[in-house]
């Protein structure tokens, strides 16, 4: 055993409130497999990962992932033993409108999937979050007009896609995220060139791309395209269907380098504003002129776009909740040199985030996912004070290296994984003393409930309370100590 419920610090206990929702999140693309079954239609990441195997750290491609598309019932069945109250899951674009467009064929097969994991789900006692759009654009749209790129013909494509979700699965879906970290799609798919669709003048793995501009396009046609859905549901179906809506903003916590530097601690927050008040500021900001944040516009000019005034109508407000994906921090100094066309942080040097000594635990397989909970007591604040939202925490976990020898020995065999028992446990008790101070949370869902694909880092990362037996044809499901931890630790902070 890592872990004893009698040693749960007695000060969080009953923290949270009793209708806290608490469960894991995945993805379509991550877990489900049956890329090309029962009409499903080609993603941005089926092209990305099986055109060249230099994209993906293993070679590995979303073919086959988990297999959740089979296994889907096994698997709900599972979360139910783990005690969730509440399940994050994604739909799949392509499975829905296999071509994608707004006048494209709806492909029935998907829905009827769809309808079947949200009924088990509700059978078994547990709520769904459904994510609209998590990063997997159907090709045909990036072949037709360049996809997120064009803002004029994707908004109408994403809104009907959004309208075929909320009238089919809205009767049951009561908790509606648009889009899942615009940042993260923008900068990794059209900056870094990490990700797909694979758009970057500064990574030689990408044909073609121009980083100064694109990333802040997107960034600026997702943000467009949540306001036009949160629009539509409000009307269209909110009055009946009485569920909400919101979007999901990822962002990892920035310290300076030095406290006592004036220069290191603007740096720390003019990346903060630059990561996290990019998309937050235009939707939950105070300032009653919609506008990205003002360091961003001195140092992008122009090739930030400008809202319409009617984009600043359907943005401001849309989102009814604040949805927060994060994972680690690091330290920011500043810098004296003027910032090239390509810089995407606030033209400053990221350092380690291992000052000191700070992170905890052993190495994670990579340094964005260093545990290091002090930051993320602050993001939560940070947050709270700047916009006063209640905040639904969609998405936090690590992975880490040691994970990958391990093999069972037999069904029943448990993976002690000490490190990310100690990592939840810190950052839920930072979750658990917020709340106690007075910021609203009222989800914590975990990245993630098993092992998946991990996009261009393939299987090469385990993110998951399962483990998962990629080499098995049945992708055989193993609990991991955390599962149990997370099910005890929830039942000691949640109000009876
Ligand atoms: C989030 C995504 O960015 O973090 C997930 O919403 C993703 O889909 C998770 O898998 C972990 O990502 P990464 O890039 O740190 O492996």
């Amino acid at each position: 055993m890592t872990y004893s419920v009698a040693d749960f610090d007695p000060a969080i206990k009953g923290a949270l409130p009793s209708d806290f929702q608490w469960g894991y999140a995945t993805a379509a693309t991550q877990i489900e497999g049956s890329w090309d079954v029962d009409g499903k239609g080609v993603s941005i990441w089926d092209k990305f990962s099986q055109e060249a195997d230099i994209r993906v750290d293993d070679k590995s491609t979303c073919k086959d992932t988990c297999r959740s598309y089979d296994l889907f019932k096994e698997d709900v069945a599972r979360m139910k033993a783990y005690g969730v109250t509440g399940y994050r899951f994604s739909f799949s674009w392509t499975r829905i409108i296999p071509l994608g467009g707004k006048d494209d064929p709806i492909n029935e097969a998907g829905i009827e999937f769809y309808n079947k994991l949200i009924d088990e789900l509700l059978a078994n006692g547990i709520t769904p979050f459904g994510t609209i759009f998590h990063w997997d654009t159907p090709q045909t749209l990036e072949d037709r007009y360049g996809g997120f790129l064009n803002k004029e013909q994707m908004v109408p494509d994403f809104l009907r896609y959004a309208r075929v979700c909320f009238e089919r699965f809205g009767d049951r879906i009561k908790n509606w995220i648009t889009v899942n970290e615009p940042g993260v799609f923008s900068l990794a798919g059209y900056a870094g060139g990490a990700h797909a669709p694979c758009r970057s003048s500064i990574n030689e793995k990408c044909k073609e791309g121009d980083t100064s501009r694109e990333p802040w396009l997107v960034g600026h046609t997702l943000l467009v395209a949540h306001g036009y859905a949160c629009d539509l549901y409000k009307r269209e179906f909110q009055p009946t269907q009485k569920g909400s809506i919101m979007i999901t903003l990822s962002g990892n916590w920035s310290e300076p380098w030095d406290a006592a530097d004036p220069k290191d601690i603007e740096a720390a927050e003019r990346s903060n504003q630059f990561e996290i008040a990019w998309f937050a500021d235009p939707l939950y900001g105070k300032n009653p002129e919609v506008d990205y944040p003002a360091c961003m516009r001195e140092q992008l000019g122009d090739r930030l776009p400008h809202f319409t005034e009617e984009e600043k109508k359907l943005i401001r407000g849309s989102s009814e909740y604040y949805g927060m994906n994060s994972y680690t921090s690091f330290y920011k100094r500043h810098r004296d040199t003027p910032a090239p066309p390509e810089d995407l942080k606030g033209n400053v040097d990221i350092l380690d985030n291992n000052k000191q000594g700070q992170s905890r635990g052993p190495e994670t397989d990579t340094v964005w996912l260093r545990s290091t909970p002090w930051g993320w007591g602050k993001l939560l604040r940070w947050i709270w004070k700047r916009y006063e939202m209640p905040i639904y925490i969609t998405e936090n976990g690590t992975t880490a290296k040691g994970e990958h020898g391990w093999k069972p020995q037999s069904a029943d065999d448990v993976l002690e994984d000490p490190f990310r028992v100690e990592f939840y446990k810190g950052y839920l008790t930072e979750v658990a003393t917020a709340s106690q101070e007075g910021v609203i949370i009222k989800s914590f869902f975990a990245w993630s409930f098993m092992d998946n694909w991990e996009w261009s880092n393939g299987f090469t990362n385990r993110f998951g309370v399962t483990w998962v037996d990629f080499a098995s044809a049945e992708k055989k499901r193993y609990a991991k100590r955390s599962a149990y931890f997370m099910k005890d630790f929830f039942n000691h902070m949640i109000r009876k």
